[in-house]
């Protein structure tokens, strides 16, 4: 079995161990009365610059349509290193009828982030919701044939290209069942995530895994542990996964869970990563956002965040203002809090310190 490598993330240790060094140089240069340079221009003024030198990414949902959009792309190019397509890479959008596969708006962001040193999370091979017709009204043997050749051709259209894959969407009911989400899939066999994972893993052998899920941030939630028995189950069954994402999209009605750092080490200590994949919060608090980022923080198998959405224009919740910038492309209060807790809960100067 191909272990989860570090294909994209520096190992902490060693991020750390650079930090630790650059502060030292820095401390010898400034005794020296030297002029101190910055290790990199950009660490420490940038979301994704800030969790890489924590060896993490900040990564948003981006929409091929607004990659015309210079404003967008702008905050995009500037703030983040890790790239997930909102809609393009879901089946409806990539195999529109069976058998024929479309990857023009997906391939058109694989190329803007890469071509850009960002990573790209592909999002999703197999899910309920945003089937195209012809999956909608199949069942059976031959929907589960279907399903595993989409995650064959898709997977292996983007072989190398995608660091993780959100093989497996929502599968889990909500409320206190913990069952899984009947749907066409699921009435194909309750093997049906376990097939889609190792066909997935046959098409990339380099991508991480994921399952990839909401409502399962409350560590007490049914749902939550029915999640966590399918991964350790997986897990000592060999079944190829090496992530867990959680959707954590907050709203009043699905509040940050206090326990919510438990979630996180708790899956972890599974022997799978942790990504946050599709934050968003309710009028964006800005504490709320900083104990996200310091929950992820904490756990070191918590990979990174991935904002869904730029401004809150481009929000899938535009009514609920939940992102780090304003329409227009302003920085938020939660914006600063993310930043400063990527920087270790200080907020960088807006211009470089004098020394001397
Ligand atoms: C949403 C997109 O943001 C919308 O543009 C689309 O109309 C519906 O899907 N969970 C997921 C995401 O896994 O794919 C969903 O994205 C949001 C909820």
């Amino acid at each position: 079995m191909i272990d989860s490598c570090q294909r994209n993330n520096r190992p902490r240790s060693t991020a750390r161990r650079r930090a630790a060094l650059a502060l030292a140089a820095v401390g010898l240069l400034a005794a020296a009365g030297a002029v101190v340079l910055p290790v990199a221009a950009s660490a420490g003024t940038t979301l994704g610059a800030s969790a890489a030198e924590r060896g993490r990414y900040f990564g948003a949902a981006v929409a091929a349509n607004k990659l015309s959009d210079s404003a967008y792309t702008t905050i995009l190019n500037r703030e983040f290193n890790s790239v997930t397509p909102e809609n393009e890479m879901k089946i409806d959008a990539t195999e529109p009828q069976q058998g024929q596969f479309t990857f023009t708006n997906a391939d058109r962001i694989v190329s803007h982030a890469r071509s850009r040193g960002m990573s790209v999370r592909g999002h999703t091979l197999a899910w309920h919701s945003q089937q195209p017709g012809w999956m909608q009204n199949m069942s059976g043997s031959a929907l589960r044939q279907a399903m595993l050749n989409h995650v064959t051709q898709v997977a292996t259209h983007f072989r190398g290209q995608v660091v993780a894959w959100d093989v497996v969407n929502e599968a889990f009911a909500d409320g206190g069942s913990g069952a899984r989400r009947d749907s066409n899939l699921q009435r194909t066999g309750n093997d049906w995530i376990e097939a889609a994972f190792r066909a997935a893993r046959a098409a990339d052998p380099g991508a991480k895994l994921c399952y990839n899920d909401y409502n399962t941030d409350d560590w007490t939630h049914a749902k939550t542990q029915a999640v966590y028995n399918m991964v350790r189950d997986f897990k000592q069954r060999g079944v190829p996964i090496d992530c867990v994402g959680l959707q954590s999209h907050f709203n009043s009605g699905s509040p940050y869970p206090g326990n919510y750092r438990t979630t996180l080490s708790s899956f972890a200590a599974l022997g799978v990563d942790v990504q946050i994949t599709e934050l968003d919060i309710q009028n964006a608090p800005a504490d709320t956002y900083r104990n996200v980022v310091n929950d992820c923080l904490a756990v070191a198998r918590c990979t990174g965040i991935t904002v869904w959405g730029i401004r809150d224009s481009d929000s899938w919740r535009a009514d609920q203002n939940p992102l780090l910038f304003t329409s227009s492309g302003a920085k938020k209060p939660a914006y600063d809090a993310v930043l400063a807790a990527l920087n270790g809960g200080t907020t960088p100067p807006t211009t470089p310190p004098t020394t001397g």
